[in-house]
């Protein structure tokens, strides 16, 4: 059954002029570009899109660096989706990312990652509505 993920390419890799690249290896995976648009979120949409970190030790630093450059917000499909993005994306922290992972190829550090994947099908829903209306999906 087709699934839904919602993925971002982080300022870093915006910067570094690599999202082309990364956006080859999603289609190479077998995953359908569903939405794709560029957004510099500003301080509270960051806020509100990392919401369950708000308290943490990182969570000041995560929105500054969301919110330093543009991105891009890709809704991906495919069977299967949510787990195989985020075994396509590698580990949260590079330093523990498998060869051939976009974050082993792209990241910079734990916190400048490359890219963000939902973490589950809850996830998903919530952070495809985040971006996304109804029409544009
Ligand atoms: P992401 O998948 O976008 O979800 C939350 C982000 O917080 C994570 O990727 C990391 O880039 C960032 N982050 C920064 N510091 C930490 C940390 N100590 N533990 C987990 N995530 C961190």
């Amino acid at each position: 059954m087709n699934e839904r993920t919602l993925t971002m390419i982080k300022p870093n890799a915006v910067k570094k002029h690599v999202a082309g690249k990364i956006i080859s290896m999603w289609e190479d995976a077998g995953f359908e570009i569903v939405q794709i648009k560029r957004k510099h979120l500003t301080t509270s949409q960051a806020e509100g899109f990392y919401k369950e970190h708000d308290g943490k030790p990182f969570f000041a630093g995560l929105v500054e660096f969301m919110t330093s450059g543009p991105i891009y917000i890709l809704v991906l499909e495919k069977e299967n989706a949510i787990a195989d993005n985020r075994k396509l994306m590698g580990a949260t922290n590079p330093a523990n990312a498998e060869e051939g992972t976009i974050r082993k190829l792209y990241a910079d550090s734990l916190g400048e990652n490359a890219v963000h994947g939902s973490d589950s099908p809850q996830s998903a829903a919530r952070e495809i509505d985040y971006y996304f209306n109804v029409f544009e999906l």
